[in-house]
């Protein structure tokens, strides 16, 4: 051991840089020949995602045309009632139907009728040239019942359409309900004489709009599957062809066909997302996957974390479809990879997202899950359960296929949008926190809190990676020094004031490592 001396003061150690700025760090280093040879690994910026996402794409490009059928357009049209061209304009009457006992409830308790309809409004208003036109809450006792809304009621809504349409203000309904069953929407649709639409039909309108990779078009058309069966399955049991939606023969093997087609063009995608986990894998890089409730302000989070100026937060529902991989550094100078996600909803049925449990596997098998959720929202409470609730499901479903995994990565929870809250009540919020663990408060705007985020993800990253904080001692320039800092995360350096030949280098790096080091100069 004349060449090296490893001094073991893990914990002392207290990060030399806390600047957030930190993608071109590595460019203090840039006379040590080891650091250009990793830059260009990744290429500058580095942006892994956008290379994930162009390899998905250039695999999938040449199947992708049996998406455009125009014979499977009529089936879905007829189930969804929903338009390929999203840029019609639609005004849209929404009805918010909602029960009034509590004991039926399937909501959250605090989550309130007012709260509901603001967000069936955000479904709306997240499709370009679709206005409300009117919204009307709806108390009912069920949401089961076959006509859905009593007569009375029916009677007030038609009086109110009629008004709307001689205003030539109103083309659609939309029932803010998961799914009509086929009898309930056949029933309206008879006696509003306008196309109705649930949310399932509205987020799909959604999601085909956001769907640019070839990835996520598939999923989107993987999703809308279940929802054409189930229809068609009411339908069969309920109503004759006559009087509405079934399917023929041939359809159903229009949707058959397709269905298989689907399914193994995403088992393809299922499998290139191994591969390049694999290699991810192979560049020892510890990943953190940024979940939440859908407009939380994930992506916001992750471009202020990595300062990755490309990347476009935007105020609408479902904006991001696709998992992205976006390098940041950590205090210590360890690169991590953020993986951002798609968005969790509630009230929609679970099938829905089934079909992007590909893309989230990715987020199950992080290092870490960041989730993210919206303090300024009146529903903050409920959307965290539901999204702590998903989360579960999709870690049993992902375990299904992969023997290994089952249980949730380790989850720090961020309140983001704090900038909203006036101080008083994010005390007061902070507080009540106590009880159900650490939780940061952050504003992905402001950059307030992402300072001591960084530092609590780190430490997160060091005790599941068994990374440890070292003060190595090595000669001066020599090659030691530059595979460390090739292979290592280099905290900082100072000069050894007992040998001058010598310097002293604060490294994070992994016992594996550790021990090839060992191996080479020891
Ligand atoms: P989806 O991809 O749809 O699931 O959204 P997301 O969770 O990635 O949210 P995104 O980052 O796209 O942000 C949604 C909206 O919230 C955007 O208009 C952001 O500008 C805004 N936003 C995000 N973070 C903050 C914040 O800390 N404060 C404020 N005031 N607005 C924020």
């Amino acid at each position: 051991m004349n060449c090296l001396q490893v001094l073991l003061r893990g914990t002392q150690l207290r990060p030399a840089i806390t600047r957030i700025s930190t993608r071109f760090r590595y460019t203090q280093h840039q006379g040590v020949k080891g650091i250009r040879n990793r830059k260009s690994f990744y290429e500058a910026p580095v942006q892994p995602g956008l290379h994930e996402q162009n390899e998905l794409a250039t695999v999938n490009a040449g199947d992708m045309r049996f998406l455009d059928d125009r014979a499977y357009e009529e089936v879905a049209g007829g189930a969804m009632r929903i338009n390929r061209d999203v840029a019609t304009a639609q005004h849209v009457f929404i009805l918010q139907p909602y029960v009034k006992w509590s004991a039926k409830r399937t909501t959250p308790v605090d989550v309130t009728p007012d709260d509901q309809l603001a967000e069936a409004t955000a479904l709306i208003h997240s499709l370009p040239n679709w206005k409300v036109a009117r919204s009307l809450k709806v108390p009912l006792e069920s949401l089961e019942r076959k006509t859905l809304f009593g007569s009375g009621k029916i009677a007030e809504i038609k009086e109110l359409l009629a008004q709307l349409r001689n205003e030539r203000q109103v083309n659609s309904v939309f029932v803010s309900k998961g799914t009509l069953s086929f009898a309930q929407r056949q029933f309206l649709e008879d006696e509003f004489k306008l196309p109705v639409l649930d949310r399932y039909s509205v987020v799909i309108q959604i999601l085909r709009l956001h769907a640019t990779s070839a990835e996520a078009r598939l999923q989107v058309a993987m999703a809308e599957l279940p929802y054409i069966w189930s229809q068609a399955k009411d339908a069969s049991v309920t109503q004759t062809r006559r009087q509405g939606y079934s399917l023929t023969d041939q359809q159903k093997e229009i949707l058959r066909t397709r269905e298989r087609k689907l399914r193994a063009e995403l088992d393809d995608v299922r499998r290139q997302r191994r591969l390049l986990r694999k290699k991810r894998k192979q560049l020892n890089c510890p990943t953190a996957a940024v979940v939440g409730y859908t407009n939380a302000g994930k992506t916001s989070l992750i471009k202020a974390l990595t300062m990755e100026d490309t990347m476009q937060p935007r105020n609408q529902l479902f904006a991001t479809l696709d998992v992205t991989a976006h390098a940041g550094y950590l205090p210590c100078n360890l690169q991590i990879i953020y993986m951002d996600t798609v968005g969790f909803m509630s009230d929609l049925p679970t099938g829905l997202f089934e079909c992007f449990v590909a893309t989230l596997e990715d987020a199950m098998l992080a290092d870490i899950i960041i989730h993210v959720q919206d303090l300024s929202h009146p529903c903050h409470a409920a959307q965290r359960a539901h999204v702590e609730a998903t989360l579960r499901s999709l870690a049993f479903s992902v375990s299904q296929g992969n023997s290994n995994v089952g249980e949730l990565p380790p989850i720090i929870n961020v309140f983001n949008k704090c900038d909203l809250l006036k101080p008083k009540a994010q005390v007061s919020v902070l507080a009540e926190q106590t009880d159900t663990g650490m939780c940061h408060l952050t504003s992905a705007r402001t950059h307030a809190g992402l300072q001591t985020l960084l530092k609590d993800v780190e430490q997160q990253i060091l005790d599941v990676t068994g990374r440890r904080k070292l003060q190595v001692r090595v000669p001066s320039g020599g090659p030691e020094m530059a595979w460390l800092y090739k292979n290592a995360a280099v905290v900082d350096t100072k000069a050894d004031e007992q040998n001058a030949e010598k310097i002293l280098m604060r490294v994070v790096i992994s016992q594996c490592t550790l021990d090839q080091f060992m191996r080479e100069f020891c």
